[in-house]
Parts: C-alpha cells; structure tokens; sequence
C-alpha cells in the first residue's frame, strides 16, 4: 500500500460552520469522536483543530460572549462564537493563527451557511470586532486572566482538590493544552532509530520519549510540530502508529512472551493490541462489546500487518464467561471502560458528557470485568488492570478492593497513577500475579 497524498483543506469559513455544528451535537450529549469520525478526510483535521479548540477555551470564550451580548444568543450563534473566538485567542499569542479581520469575515460568511438571519449575522460581526479588540486590551495588562481557560463541571474539580491539593490547578491547566502527538514506531518494522532517520529525511522534527513513571519506552517519539498522519513516512504500511506515550507502558507491563495465550479484555480500538503483537508472537484474543468500535480493530491489525492465524477479534461481553471457550490466559490486559478523565487533552469533549453519577456506575462495571476476567487467568498468569482516568475511585480504590476480595492475587510492582504532564496523558496502572504454577 502506498502513502495517500495530503488531503485538500477547507476554506475556513466552511471550517467554521461545521465545527459550530459539531459542538452543538457535544451539547446535545454526543461525543465529539463519533461526529468526527462522519466527516470525509479532507474536512476532518481542521474540524477537529476548531472544535477541540472551542471545548478548550469555552470558560473564556463564554465570559466574553457575555461581556457583549448580556441575554444569551441563540444556541447556533453562541456555538459559532466559540469557535471563532479560540481563533483570536490563537492569532495573538503564536503569531501563527488568522489575522483578526479574517477571522471576523470568514466568521460572518460562515454565519450567512449556519444561521444565516441579518440579526445573527450582524450579531456575530458586531461581536466578534468588540472580542478582538478586548483580547488586545487583555494582552497588555501585566497579569494573564483566569489560567483555566476551559470548562470542569464543579464536581470534578472538587474530586482533584479533595485528591491533589497540591497539583490540581496545574493537572487542570495542562488538559486544557493541546496535546502533542507522539508516535509508536512498529518494532516489527523499524527500530526508534532508524524511524527517527526517516522522519528526519522528511524534515519532521521528532525526539526519543525513553520513561514514563519508571518504565523504559523504547517505540515512543514525540513530533516537535504535529502533522498529519499521512505526511509520516510509512504510515499507512504500518510503519508507526499515533499513541500517548502513558499508553505505551501497557503493553510492557504484561510483557507478552512468543506463544502466550492473551487477552485483551477491552480492545477497541485495538491500539493495546496492536503494541501487544508488535512486542511478541502471542495467541491474542481482542475482545470487545461494541459492535462499532470493534470494526476499528481489525483495519488497525490490518494497516500494521499484524493479522494471523494467532489473531481472534471477538465480539463479547468481558463482565460474562459467554464467549469464553474455556481455555484459561497467561497473561490479560484490562483497559477498561472508565470516565476518560485522564485524556482530556486529547478529548475535550468528555469534561462535557461526564456526570458525577457516571463515575459510581463505571466503578460497578469495572470490578464486574475485573471479576469476571480473574476466573479466566491461569494460575501463575498476571493481569493488568489499567484505567485513563485521574479520579481514585477508578483506579486505587479498584486495585485494593480487588487485592482485599482475592486471596489469590498478588500485586506486583506497577506505576499506580500516572497523572496528565503535557508529554504523557493521565493513566492508572496495577499489575497482578495470580498465586500458583
Ligand atoms: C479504554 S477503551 C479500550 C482502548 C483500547 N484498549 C486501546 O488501547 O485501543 C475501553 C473499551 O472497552 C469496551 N467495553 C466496555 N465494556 C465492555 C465489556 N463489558 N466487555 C468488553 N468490552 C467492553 C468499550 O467499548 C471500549 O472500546
């Protein structure tokens, strides 16, 4: 297979309008992903660029919106401001973004698509002048303004103070950034080394990401500018794959060996997997509940030539014994379903869609898997049970209840909570051996 070429972008106003539609369907309760995922090639990074910026920075777009329209705009206005506001807030501080009477015309142009009444248009043009001017004025003033740009429910916040006192403000700071893409080179094809060389011939700056929380990383490289996933040398022959570097010590940990039996409890979209089979010739079984997100496993195995005989992609229920034949693992990878509370950098939709109540439910859900998963691991086998999640009651609250709950079980040496850093998003880590040969 041969690498595609770049896709055409769109002209930013279009940008502008499906962005504004797609936070309208976050505020509807969807995620982000999924909207994204509906949009062709060529629309999608821009798409992407706009609406995880409008999630980030929607405290301070808000407060502005505020500041000029005293009564709340209607919905699809207030949606196509705080896609173009985040464009101002950009354009000043890199000198990279838009020039502001851009950003107002293609805002206006991209209202004329979307609402396109004369009191939404000149609703928007009237305040989007009035915001630039504003962030100008802001830019002067000796001290930057509120640092957490982006919307926490206040639950949410109240869990991090209450767990870190200390680093709350700065764990919250750090998710509101963009997130930097790092990549995993395919050990089966290229050493770090010798991807790093081809990357470099292709003027892609990238450094060696070597430890996280104590763990040797060995595939992991983290692009000085993000670029698009077809500008990489090989990707679409499998040569690297896009994962956050605290995801890479998964496959690690478990350390499969050359004829393991392994199961990956949770798999979509088959990134753990995937690093699982680049490490070693293991009898994988991919198991997964939703009949979408497993799709995506096999098209991952695929464009990394990582399918064989050895390779099972099921569609089952990890919390049941339904679809197991019987034949006990050596060794299971739990990465299960959590509140994503940990990768917001990469997903800012989720402090949207999240409910306090979810996180008593999710815990639930995680010992009826963790469970379930136990009775299917051979004596002497290990299981790792990982969440990207930053709230305790989904990561050591479920390690010492599981400890506590099963004689049989071991802990062994693992990083427990990894939190957000800007290099590496947040993850919970606990490694158990089960007693006997
Ligand atoms: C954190 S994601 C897994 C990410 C994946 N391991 C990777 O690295 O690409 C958790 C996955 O578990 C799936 N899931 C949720 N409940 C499940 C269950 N009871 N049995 C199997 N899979 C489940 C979700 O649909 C989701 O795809």
């Amino acid at each position: 297979m041969t690498d595609q070429k770049k896709p055409r972008s769109l002209p930013l106003s279009e940008a502008i309008t499906i962005s504004a539609q797609a936070v309208g369907e976050v505020m509807l309760g969807r995620s982000l992903t999924e909207v994204l995922d509906q949009l062709d090639t060529h629309e999608r990074p821009i798409v992407q660029s706009l609406s995880f910026d409008a999630l980030r920075k929607w405290v301070k777009s808000h407060e502005l919106i505020k500041q000029f329209i005293p009564k709340a705009p209607p919905p699809e206005v207030e949606y196509l401001l705080s896609v173009a506001i985040p464009l101002f807030l950009q354009s000043d501080s890199d000198g990279k973004g838009y020039a502001s009477h851009t950003i107002v015309d293609q805002a206006v142009t991209a209202c004329s698509e979307y609402e396109p009444t004369q009191y939404a248009k000149g609703l928007v043009n009237a305040v989007l002048r009035k915001v630039s001017l504003a962030i100008k004025a802001e830019r002067e003033k000796p001290y930057p303004p509120d640092p957490i740009p982006m919307f926490f429910p206040p639950w949410w916040r109240a869990s991090l103070k209450r767990n870190y006192p200390k680093s709350w403000q700065s764990i919250l700071l750090g998710q509101a950034q963009r997130a930097p893409l790092i990549l995993r080179v395919n050990a089966r094809q290229y050493t770090r080394e010798e991807y790093q060389q081809l990357l470099q011939e292709a003027g892609i700056e990238a450094t060696p990401i070597t430890e996280i929380a104590g763990v040797s990383l060995h595939s992991a490289l983290l692009l000085k500018d993000p670029v698009p996933v077809g500008d990489l040398p090989g990707f679409y022959s499998g040569a690297v794959s896009v994962q956050d570097a605290g995801a890479q010590i998964a496959a690690i940990l478990l350390d499969p060996q050359p004829g393991d039996r392994v199961l990956d409890a949770c798999a979509a979209p088959g990134g753990k997997s995937a690093h699982l089979l680049e490490l070693a010739d293991c009898e994988l079984i991919a198991l997964e509940l939703d009949g979408q997100r497993i799709t995506k496993i096999g098209g991952n195995l695929d464009r990394l030539r990582l399918q064989s005989q050895a390779v099972k992609i099921v569609r089952g229920d990890a919390s049941k014994a339904a679809w197991w034949d019987g034949k006990p693992f050596d060794k299971i990878l739990l990465d299960a379903p959590c509140s994503a509370s940990g990768i917001v950098s990469r997903h800012p939709d989720i402090p949207f869609l999240r409910r306090e109540a979810d996180i008593l439910a999710l815990q639930q859900r995680q010992r009826a898997i963790l469970t379930q998963s136990w009775n299917m691991l051979k004596p002497g086998g290990t299981l790792l049970y990982v969440t990207c999640s930053v709230f305790p009651e989904e990561g050591e609250n479920q390690a010492s209840w599981f400890a506590t709950e099963h004689d049989d079980a071991l802990r062994l040496n693992a990083p427990g909570q990894i939190l957000p850093t800007g290099i590496n998003d947040g993850f919970y880590y606990a490694l158990f051996k089960k007693n006997g040969s």
